[in-house]
């Protein structure tokens, strides 16, 4: 991917295998969030490509619309939280189901019994969501209202709610303390086995990375400069050097 002279993303081989949770590492600008806009259709790759696998066959997601890419099972919160926040926190949920409802224009003009009677059941499949991962007694608050531990959590309802079959997270223990950041390990983990997803995190917490990954990238100057095990990337020089070595 290059943005005219610079090159963001240069030869980046990547593989995600299903079920796993794998993070991406690499110092400010290396090109990390820029990876995850070429996945979900914001940017379009200068050149190479993306193929999703699915259980009917590999799709090829390069040149597709975001949307498009989140039907298909992709679905990612934000460096930056990006809520509506003069929504309530149900509503934020049921945004993210709408990718799914088959009601086309006419149904939703008129709301029709079929219409209704998925729009309620895509109500209740919200609030599920919401009661499973701890937000569902806050279902009705406007979501400005959240503490903002809360607010990146339902961020990640939000991204369930279309059901991906992966899952990008940009930097979701930024700004969270130590006890939330626990949390937010074990309700990744707890997502990954519920709903039968892979999971790929940008994270710069190297706790947090160590402790939950079975695979890592790390990215320099947007090139893959290392992969591997916890236990590999830990000891690769090239990375202490252009990475770990910063935190040191
Ligand atoms: N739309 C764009 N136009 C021009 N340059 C861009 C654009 N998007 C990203 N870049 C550049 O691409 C490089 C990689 O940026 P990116 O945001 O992907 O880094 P990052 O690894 O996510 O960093 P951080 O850890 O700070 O979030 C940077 O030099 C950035 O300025
Ligand atoms: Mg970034």
């Amino acid at each position: 991917m290059s943005f005219g002279g610079l090159l963001a993303l240069d030869q980046v081989d990547f593989q995600i295998g299903a079920g796993s949770i794998t993070a991406l590492i690499g110092p400010n600008g290396a090109g990390k969030t820029t990876f995850f806009n070429c996945l979900t259709g914001i940017y379009i790759p200068t050149s190479g490509t993306i193929t999703l696998n699915q259980p009917s066959g590999p799709r090829q997601l390069h040149g597709l619309r975001p949307d498009q890419v989140t039907t298909l099972g992709l679905a990612r919160t934000f460096q930056n939280i990006r809520l509506f926040n003069d929504l309530t926190v149900l509503e934020n949920v049921l945004i993210g189901c709408h990718c799914r409802m088959k009601a086309g224009l006419l149904g939703a003009l008129f709301r029709d019994r079929k219409t209704r009677a998925e729009e309620r059941a895509m109500a209740e499949f919200s609030y599920q969501l919401l009661d499973r991962y701890g937000l569902g007694g806050a279902a009705n608050e406007l979501t400005k209202n959240l503490p903002y531990g809360a607010q990146r959590r339902l961020e990640i309802v939000r991204a369930l709610a279309t059901r991906p079959s992966l899952l990008l997270l940009d930097e979701p223990a930024a700004g969270l303390n130590i006890g939330e950041t626990r949390e937010l390990e074990d309700l990744i983990h707890i997502i990954r086995e519920r709903e039968s997803l892979s999971v790929l995190l940008i994270e710069h917490d190297m706790s947090l990375v160590m402790s939950i990954s079975e695979q890592i990238y790390v990215m320099e100057y947007g090139r893959v400069i290392a992969r591997g095990t916890p236990e590999v990337i830990r000891n690769d020089s090239r990375v202490i050097q252009a990475y770990l070595g910063e935190e040191a």
